[in-house]
């Protein structure tokens, strides 16, 4: 008998009611993907990444971690954006971030809980370099604050990448986003950090994070 039986009904349902509205939708998605968008989000359950804007399959390049990351040596996501940025020739990279982030709760609680306290780890740098900023909010507003703070510290991150800064070199169109995902509503808040220039990296520090 197969394991998770629900799932793969779920699954021949799906099919259908996709090929239903879109005849031969598969056999199309089937000769390639030419995504406008790669997105970078958090793992969390709550935040699907194609729903939330309403793009279809083929439509949307992902890579989700814990807390949304950038991390200039995670091979896994350079891999990603450098196959998105180089290959596939997106045109914009959303990192997309999200309140009640459990990762960034995690590293402001400083609770143990196992080894993704390494990982976390990037973000209690940031609650670090922001404390005094942070230590004046009111508490229920502190991990908001350090959830947009993470958005725009991996928006940076994601600029200074050779990827990102050798396609610039080129001339090729590229545009770094960062925005936030209430779950509360389900609605997107733009942080108003885009970046798609080198010269405009420097924009960022206006919004009160300092920069690696
Ligand atoms: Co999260």
């Amino acid at each position: 008998m197969k394991l998770l039986k629900h799932l793969f009904e779920n699954n021949r349902r799906w099919v259908e009611s996709v090929e239903r509205d879109n005849p031969g939708f598969f056999e199309r998605l089937s000769r390639g993907q030419s995504p406008e968008y790669l997105w970078i989000g958090c793992s969390d359950s709550r935040i699907p990444a194609n729903e939330v804007v309403g793009l279809l399959p083929g439509e949307l390049f992902v890579h989700r971690n814990v807390a949304n990351l950038v991390i200039h040596t995670d091979m896994s996501l350079l891999s990603v954006v450098q196959y998105a940025v180089e290959v596939l020739k997106v045109k914009h990279i959303i990192v997309c971030g999200h309140y009640g982030c459990g990762g960034v709760i995690g590293a402001m609680k400083g609770d143990s809980l196992g080894l993704i306290d390494n990982w976390l780890r990037f973000i209690k740098d940031i609650y670090h370099r922001n404390g005094a900023l942070l230590d004046e909010l009111p508490e229920d507003k502190r991990a908001d604050r350090l959830c947009e703070l993470n958005v725009i510290q991996q928006v940076a991150n994601l600029a200074h990448t050779t990827i990102v800064q050798d396609a610039w070199q080129r001339g090729q169109r590229l545009a770094v986003h960062g925005w936030i995902y209430d779950i509360k509503d389900g609605l997107l808040r733009d942080m108003d950090v885009c970046i798609s220039a080198p010269d405009q990296l420097n924009e960022i520090y206006r919004m009160e994070v300092v920069i690696d």
